[in-house]
């Protein structure tokens, strides 16, 4: 599949994204089964694997999003540009952040630091995807679906220069 100037090949299918969906959500079901925790997804990325994901869940929860931005292109700027508003107050709550993938793990360290001041009761992360800088960062996060390597991917909510986000497979580019 070509986007743009990048060719992408099929990476991990939808059945085996719903299949690792289930069990996050089963993690979550039993960690948080006597709270009632926030769920903050980081849009633009993780809104399919929010929606997916929360269908999951059924401990009693509220929703917010919040929006980030690092990317431009394949590679992260190093700097976070945007923090949209979460409108639920935070403080003395129970937070799990919703990413689709976490990267250098910069924009989860500057979210959890931001909650964190708000003075929320916990923070923790459930992420899709993971790659290999935030493990050798050990980058805190909880909750992980798939450790990748370097790959960039792309599909199930994550983009190409904005493309791509629609696909229910994830895909990788291709070797050159
Ligand atoms: P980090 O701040 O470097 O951890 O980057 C996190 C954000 O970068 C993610 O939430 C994604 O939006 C984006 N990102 C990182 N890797 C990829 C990728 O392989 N494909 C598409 N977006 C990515
Ligand atoms: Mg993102």
């Amino acid at each position: 599949m070509k986007v743009q100037d990048l060719e992408f090949k099929k990476f991990i299918p939808a059945a085996a994204i719903t299949e690792k969906v289930k069990a996050l959500a089963n993690q979550l079901n039993h960690d948080y089964k006597d709270k009632t925790p926030i769920f903050l997804p980081i849009l633009n990325g993780s809104f399919m694997f929010a929606s997916d994901l929360l269908k999951e869940v059924k401990v009693p929860c509220r929703i917010s999003f919040v929006k980030t931005s690092s990317y431009s292109g394949t590679s992260s700027t190093g700097q976070l540009k945007t923090l949209i508003g979460h409108d639920e107050s935070l403080f003395n709550q129970h937070i799990i952040i919703v990413e689709d993938i976490v990267d250098t793990g910069l924009t989860l360290e500057k979210i959890i630091e931001e909650l964190r001041s708000l003075g929320a009761k916990s923070v923790e992360a459930v992420t899709l995807l993971r790659k290999k800088p935030a493990r050798e960062k050990k980058v805190d996060v909880k909750y992980v679906g798939f450790d990748l390597n370097d790959e960039f991917v792309l599909g199930y909510g994550l983009d190409y220069d904005g493309l791509g986000r629609n696909h229910k497979d994830l895909y990788k580019q291709a070797e050159k």
